[in-house]
Parts: C-alpha cells; structure tokens; sequence
C-alpha cells in the first residue's frame, strides 16, 4: 500500500490517477497532521511532492522524509534524491566531492574572507542565493563593486527569499508577453507589501554568500530529467536581454535539440548520486556541459509536450509518456527488493 500526500498542482495530480488506472493499492494521508506516523500504518511507502515555496512544507518535508527513511520506510523522494533541493551551497559540495562537471562555486561565511576572494577575482560572476527557483534569486554581479554590496548585505541586513520588485517585473514582462494575466500583475503589486508566507517562515537569508562563475555566451539552458533508467530533455531560452532561462516560459522540445552525450552524461551523473529523480540544469562552455542546479521537483507543464524520452541505452521512444508514474513503480520496485 501506498501513502500519498495529495495537493494540488503537485505530482499527487498524476500519481493518483497512475494508481487508479493501474490497481495500484494506495490511500492519501494528510503529511501536516500531528499523527501522519500513526496515519502511515500499514503503508510500504510515502509519496510526497513538497514544495520550496510552501511554507509548511520548507520547515518540516525534509526531516519527515528523512526519519521515515531512517526508520525503515520507502519514501520518495528519498535521502539522496532530497537533501539538496533547494540548497546550490549543498550542492556545491556534492558537485566537488561527486566530481560533476558544474560551474564552479565560490561559498564563505566570513565578510573578511568574501572581500580577500573579491579583490582577487575577476567579473562578472554569477550571485545566487541558495535557495529560489525560476531563476528569482539569481543575478549577474558584474563588478567587483556589486559584489562587495552584496557581501555587504549578506553579513548586514540579510536577503529575502523573495525580492518583490524582481518579481513584479518578471510578472509585467510575461504579462507584455501574453503570458500572464493582469490579476497575476496586481498579486505582484500587492506582494510590494505583504511578502509571501514562505519568505517569512525562512527567514532572512544572511550569514553567506555564494558566487558562481559565469559561463558566457549560452542563449538557452537544457534541463534533462533522469528517472531510473529514463530521461527526458527541454531546451529553455533565456530571456530577452538577460542571462537567465529557468522559469522564462519559452521551451523547447524536439528530440534534435538534444546531444545523446549529454543524455548519457546526465545518467552518469545520476549514478553516482543514486537519486529518484534527478532534474540537471546544464549550460554550455565552449560547448562542454557544465552543471547549475539540480532539483528532484519541478512543475509539470513545462515537460508535457515533451515528444518521447530516452532510454539508458541511449536509445529514443517517440511518443507520449507519464514519468510521474515511473516514480510510482521505480518506487514499488524499492518494495520488492
Ligand atoms: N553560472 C552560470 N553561468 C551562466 N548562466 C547561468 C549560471 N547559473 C545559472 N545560469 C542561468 O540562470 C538560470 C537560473 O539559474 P539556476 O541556478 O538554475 O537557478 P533557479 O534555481 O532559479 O533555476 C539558469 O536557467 C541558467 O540559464
Ligand atoms: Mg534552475
């Protein structure tokens, strides 16, 4: 029996119909509620889809999943498909001691020791917090000038995980792209005021700061998702007059986009981490694939219209596909054995 924690607009959205069409015994359980252990009676495993931006779910998904797992639970997304969601500083780390090809990472926790590297390196580099994602807490610090503000604010007054004016303009240049509605823009004007609940639960973000280097001249990113022996691709391009393509909204999907090395190289890379599930974000120097960011979560819009998926084997399978039930087998799987 399976345990999912059912909400909206999450991978419970396709792993409950995958079930039910497939007779796979499950129930859903409330992950929030005091007695979710006592609920878990009787389940081999939890599904839980949590969220970087829930507020709930950022202050206990993680230590759920985890003692679950410890004591003896299947869970997905499990310890090494999770510890580092949300976290580029932990990733830092995995990436240098995993040896994964990444975009090199610059980490300190003193001012002192962030000025020393500062007055060494050169610029721009690439200024993200560890956490965010469609690319709201990644900017260019093009000077060592800016960057020196940024330290400055990071062992000063801190950072908020949402940076409400950056939002509101994203939200203005999809709404000038038709992508967005007018309702979507005023929920940004509001949020000048009243910061999303998330930003509030975590707190500032101060006490660090992280500089990655930049890698010039990549008009577009390409996330590749691995899922046990499959994987599937988007080429995202970056936004007009800007450096950044994850959460854009321009997306591309034939199957010509995608090098096979590099869909061979993302299975390699996921058997080292021995993940679940596994989204690369990878952009291009001089051609050589680097590694930004990896994440077990993503919305699921963006990979719909995806034209089919390849095999460990390198080999392509045209036509459609329901990864989010390869997690509830791969997960079922981990039962048996
Ligand atoms: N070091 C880098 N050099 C060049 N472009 C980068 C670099 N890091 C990120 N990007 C671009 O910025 C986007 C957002 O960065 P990423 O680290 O993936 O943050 P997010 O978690 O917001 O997706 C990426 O999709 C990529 O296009
Ligand atoms: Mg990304």
């Amino acid at each position: 029996m399976l345990a999912i924690h059912q909400v909206k607009n999450s991978f419970s959205d396709r792993w409950i119909p995958y079930c039910e069409a497939n007779g796979i015994p499950f129930k859903t359980v409330n992950c929030y509620a005091n007695d979710i252990v006592a609920q878990l009676q009787g389940c081999d495993a939890l599904l839980w889809h949590h969220h970087q931006g829930n507020p709930k779910d950022i202050v206990f998904a993680k230590p759920l999943l985890f003692a679950l797992e410890q004591a003896g639970m299947k869970v997905f997304p499990n310890f090494n498909s999770n510890w580092h969601f949300d976290d580029k500083v932990g990733q830092k780390y995995l990436f240098e001691k995993a040896g994964i090809e990444a975009a090199e990472a610059f980490v300190f926790y003193t001012k002192k020791e962030a000025l020393d590297w500062i007055s060494k390196a050169s610029f721009p580099k690439v200024f993200k917090l560890r956490g965010g994602a469609g690319s709201s807490n990644v900017k260019l610090a093009p000077d060592a000038a800016t960057a020196v503000k940024l330290v400055n604010k990071a062992f000063g007054i801190g950072f908020s995980q949402y940076q409400a004016m950056d939002n509101l303009k994203e939200r203005l240049r999809k709404y000038r792209k038709g992508k967005t509605d007018a309702k979507d823009v005023l929920k940004g004007v509001i949020r000048l005021a009243a910061p999303p609940a998330y930003a509030k639960v975590s707190g500032k973000e101060m006490g660090y700061i992280y500089f990655q280097e930049f890698i010039p001249g990549n008009d577009h990113d390409i996330r590749v998702v691995v899922i046990g022996d499959k994987a599937y691709a988007i080429k995202r391009m970056v936004r007009e007059n800007d450096f950044r393509a994850s959460g854009g909204g321009d997306i591309l999907y034939a199957k010509e986009l995608f090098d096979d090395s590099l869909i061979g190289l993302s299975f390699g890379i996921n058997e080292k981490l021995k993940t679940q599930c596994l989204a690369l974000d990878f952009v291009f120097d001089k051609g050589r694939p680097l590694v930004v960011e990896i994440s077990f979560g993503f919305s699921m819009a963006g990979y719909d219209p995806c034209p089919g998926y390849w095999t460990k084997d390198l080999q392509w399978h045209q036509g459609s596909f329901n990864p989010y039930g390869w997690m509830v087998e791969d997960v079922l799987k981990s039962i048996a054995t």
